[in-house]
């Protein structure tokens, strides 16, 4: 039922443009997902647990990583007696070196950690992609990492611009901005 509201919401978007909500990500990160063999799901920025609830049935593991403490907390509970998901709490500038450390396989990466106003964490900066970036580059796999919020990385607030992320990433990874996300493609899956 769920994924179907996530369609609607996903033709709806087609159909109008705009900047895309929550259920139409999670309608193009899930069908990413299963159209490859992905080893894991792995998230930078928890928050309510929405990304999580909507790869639950669809990926055979998970992790997310919440700076916030609260946050964090709230997500244990509410995937409490699932194990295949992981609920971290840290930073994950930190965490996700870690737990690109213990995959034996490319996994999808969704990149969404950063300050969003009001009671969310915050790190050094407002977002740790920078970081998270290096981690990725170290990985011995190509995983498809996907960042969201594209029109933020203007290079400003700890955000690269695009041309920047680009050179970042350009040994490894083909980018491609698209729904306000920016894909980056694996050159060759390993
Ligand atoms: C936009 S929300 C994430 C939304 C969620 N990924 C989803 O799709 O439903 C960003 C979250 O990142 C968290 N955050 C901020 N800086 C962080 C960091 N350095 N490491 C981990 N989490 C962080 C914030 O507390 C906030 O909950």
């Amino acid at each position: 039922m769920k994924q179907v509201y996530r369609y609607l919401h996903y033709l709806f978007w087609r159909l109008n443009g705009g900047l895309p909500n929550g259920y139409v990500k999670q309608f193009i990160l899930r069908k990413a997902f299963k159209t490859n063999d992905f080893y894991a799901f792995i998230e930078t920025g928890t928050h309510r647990g929405q990304m999580v609830a909507a790869f639950r049935d669809v990926a055979p593991a998970i992790y997310s990583v919440e700076l916030s403490d609260s946050y964090a907390q709230a997500a244990k509970k509410r995937f409490k007696g699932l194990d295949h998901v992981r609920i971290i709490q840290g930073n994950s500038a930190e965490q996700l070196p870690l737990i690109l450390n213990q995959q034996h396989g490319p996994s999808l990466i969704w990149l969404d950690a950063h300050y969003s106003g009001g009671d969310t964490a915050k790190g050094a900066e407002d977002s740790p992609i920078s970081q998270e970036i290096k981690a990725v580059l170290e990985s011995p796999y190509r995983h498809f990492v996907c960042i969201d919020d594209a029109r933020c990385f203007d290079g400003s607030d700890g955000y690269p611009s695009i041309a920047e992320l680009k050179l970042m990433l350009r040994t490894k990874y083909m980018l491609e901005v698209k729904a306000d996300v920016i894909f980056c493609y694996p050159k060759s899956l390993e």
